[in-house]
């Protein structure tokens, strides 16, 4: 596909809205079953451990989410909850267990980690085979030179978004906004793998609006809320929404917003949602990566 050339500026036309929600429950049931297969054929049942430190609000809800999508999709899930003043070699004691333990199949360590712990020393430690999140260094690099691993759950939605209404990427201008180890990094990655033409911007990038202009497939993660306005993107082009914001509106009441102006992009091939695009994708991927180390895991024996 290549969005720039379907547009012509004397047609309005309506963006696609790509459902986030329809395509991570198909991707959960379709885990579901390779977990069901898997354990029937081998006895590996796969298991995600979770490990939450302290009370962050947000992290508990993810944590919960997380937790109840790992038991629907009929596999096991082992919580770990520390408290916020624990130390980092109680941290990283439960870690090497979690590692040694041969019924662990992913280990998810919820960021962001109190002040006292290092986060890089306790991703680190994580056994790559088991690194569901996609963060340790081998599986960084495995990532940035093409030869597979396991890749970081929100960018791997981003793809598969991106999958349901992009044919051919090769050749096409991708920008991405935001330079974070957990989506624009990454995402970056995956997109040049797929050969498009790669900019990554972030807060010191001057003159954004002109370089989103060139973009025939945008990834907004910059954590800013209505960031990117109608008026900077190509017409035909593709946006995945990776932001979600808490704001109060008018009224007092709260609501998610994206980092994009959606109701501005009417003339976008397609755009994600917020909420209801990236958001879903996200556990639906921890999930695949779960099943995946589960099955290297039992092919090893
Ligand atoms: N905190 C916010 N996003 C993530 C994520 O993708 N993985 C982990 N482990 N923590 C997070």
């Amino acid at each position: 596909m290549t969005p720039a050339q379907s547009y012509s500026a004397t047609e309005p036309r309506m963006a696609a809205v790509i459902d986030g929600k329809a395509l991570a429950r198909t991707i959960g049931e379709d885990t579901a079953r390779q977990a069901a297969a898997l354990h029937e054929r081998t006895g590996v049942l796969p298991t995600l451990a979770v490990v939450l430190v302290g009370e962050d609000p947000a992290s508990q809800v993810y944590v919960r989410r997380k937790v109840k999508e790992t038991k629907a999709a009929g596999m096991r899930s082992i919580e770990h909850r520390l408290d916020a003043s624990i130390g980092e070699d109680e941290l990283l004691a439960l870690i090497a267990s979690l590692n040694a333990d041969p019924f662990v199949h992913g280990i998810l360590v919820q960021l962001p980690l109190p002040r006292q712990i290092d986060a890089t020393r306790v991703l680190d430690a994580i056994d790559p085979t088991k690194d569901v999140d996609g963060f340790h260094p081998v599986n960084v690099g495995r990532l940035s030179t093409g030869i597979g691993g396991l890749v970081p759950c929100t960018p791997l939605g981003c793809m598969r978004l991106l999958d349901t209404v992009v044919r051919d990427y090769r050749g096409l201008n991708a920008v991405v906004i935001g330079k974070s180890n957990i989506v624009g990094k990454p995402v970056a990655m995956l997109l040049l793998e797929r050969e498009c033409t790669v900019t990554v911007t972030h807060i010191a990038t001057k003159g954004l609006p002109d370089i989103v202009r060139t973009a025939d497939i945008v990834v907004a993660a910059a954590g800013s809320p209505r960031l990117v306005r109608g008026e900077w993107v190509k017409p035909g082009a593709v946006v995945i929404d990776v932001g979600i914001t808490r704001v109060m509106d008018e009224d007092g009441k709260e609501r998610l917003v994206g980092d994009c102006a959606f109701d501005e992009l009417g003339h976008a091939a397609a755009v994600t949602p917020v909420p209801g695009g990236v958001g879903p994708m996200t556990i639906a991927c921890l999930l695949a990566n779960t099943v995946q180390a589960a099955k290297r895991a039992a092919a090893l024996g």
